[in-house]
Formats: C-alpha cells, sequence, structure tokens
C-alpha cells in the first residue's frame, strides 16, 4: 500500500515534499474524508481526491497519440522536438515514466501509444503479440501487383536480418499508394520493405495500432483510454 505522499509524487502532482505540504493543509482526501497525514496509506487509490477532483490515472495511464511529423520518440532533449513535448508536463513527472509503446520515426505521422504500465508495453510489442499496424506509404515509383504476393509471402528478406519478414497485407490504393497491415515492428521496417522492392518512401503515416486509430485526433492531439484489464502501473 503507498503512502499518500508517495503515490501522488509518483503521479506527477509534486515532489515528496511540496505535496507533503499541501497534504498538511488539507486539499487531499480519502473516501470524501479529509487527510492531512502524508504517510497515510491508502488501500484504493481511486478513492483518493486531490484538490476536490479525483486523480489522473491512478491506476496507469494509456493515450492515444496522434503524432505529427518532425518529433522523435525519446525522451532526450537533444534531438529536436520530442513527442513528450506534446503532451502534459505532470506526465513527465510520473514515476514509472510515461514512454511510448514502439517508436515512430521522426518523418513518420500517426497512432502511437503512451504508458506508463510496464506489462502493457511487454505485452503490445511483444513479436509473439500479432498486433495489427496499419500504415499509408506514398511511394517514388510505381507499386507493381506483384508486391502484393510478395509482402503477403513470409519470404520478403531484408538487409542484415537473420529471418524474412512475417507475412503482410498489402493494399495498392493508389499508382503510388499503399496501405500495409504489418504485426511486427522491426527497426525502419515499412521503408526497409519497400526499399528492399526497390522503391523509396517518400511519405509514412500510421492510420491505427491495435485497431486504435486516429481519425478523429487532429495532428498532434492526444486521448485518455481506458487501461486494458489484468494491466496496471507498478508505482
Ligand atoms: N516502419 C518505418 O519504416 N518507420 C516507422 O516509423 C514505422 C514503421
Amino acid at each position: 500500500m503507498p503512502r499518500l505522499d508517495q503515490l501522488l509524487a509518483s503521479l506527477g502532482y509534486g515532489n515528496r515534499r511540496q505535496v507533503a505540504s499541501l497534504i498538511e493543509v488539507g486539499v487531499a482526501t480519502l473516501a470524501g474524508e479529509v487527510i492531512t497525514k502524508p504517510e497515510q496509506q491508502v488501500r484504493d487509490v481511486t478513492q483518493v481526491q486531490w484538490q476536490g477532483r479525483a486523480l489522473e490515472a491512478p491506476l496507469g495511464l494509456l493515450a492515444l497519440l496522434h503524432k505529427p511529423v518532425g518529433y522523435s520518440c525519446t525522451h532526450s532533449s537533444n534531438e529536436g522536438p520530442s513527442i513528450y513535448d506534446l503532451l502534459p508536463p505532470q506526465w513527465r513527472r510520473r514515476n514509472p515514466v510515461v514512454t511510448s509503446i514502439g517508436r515512430l520515426d521522426k518523418d513518420t505521422s500517426g497512432a502511437l501509444l503512451i504508458t506508463d504500465c510496464g506489462s502493457l508495453v511487454q505485452r503490445l510489442t511483444s513479436p509473439r503479440a500479432q498486433i495489427d499496424k496499419v500504415y499509408v506509404a506514398e511511394v517514388e515509383g510505381n507499386l507493381r501487383p506483384e508486391l502484393i504476393e510478395i509482402f503477403a509471402s513470409g519470404q520478403l528478406q531484408l538487409r542484415n536480418e537473420p529471418t524474412p519478414c512475417l507475412p503482410a497485407k498489402l493494399e495498392i490504393l493508389q499508382p503510388q499508394r499503399a496501405r500495409l497491415t504489418l504485426q511486427e515492428g522491426r527497426y525502419h521496417q515499412v521503408r526497409r520493405m519497400f526499399a528492399a522492392q526497390g522503391l523509396r518512401v517518400t511519405q509514412l503515416h500510421r492510420e491505427s495500432f491495435a485497431g486504435h486509430g486516429i481519425e478523429h485526433l487532429s495532428t498532434g492531439q492526444w486521448q485518455l483510454l481506458p487501461l486494458p484489464e489484468g494491466h496496471q502501473r507498478i508505482a
């Protein structure tokens, strides 16, 4: 059972000292009762209110971001704009850290899940999980119909990879535009699959990840999602 000050600090409400002094003046309640002891143990974190409001994602945070082109998925501040600049500053102070589930290249836009729940990252990035990732790519050169079979064959070999790509579904939408559904996530996989067939990807967008589409989100926007059952952050 976490202490109240520990819990609040781990959810990004301030450092232990800051939250403790606010607790002492009576801004926290537990099941409707004002708590003024920072060391109070909390059995049910969903019953805590802070400054009159329920805690944000106290059991674990899951969000869907429409990543814009030009943002990297790193936590480092030396690599230009980062997706974490688009998220509430309080999320950066959470512990466990809020991180993306897999990554998109700086030049790729689209659906990206964000969480502080390690078991969810593991589940959704495991090669065995068979999670659909749906991309739309624009390419330089013409998409030949035989690519559909080549991508579906399970035999497409990428450079420096010991095993071929798993079967992937290619739909040719226009002569230079295609939708590709993958169930794995190798480094730069989409760009490398097309490159293996002599095609350079000029634009790449992920329409959906694990069934989460972003049609309703404008670029740079995010939304909180319910945490799937059986997953919880371990603070
Ligand atoms: N494949 C790529 O080449 N880039 C991405 O960002 C994602 C998949």
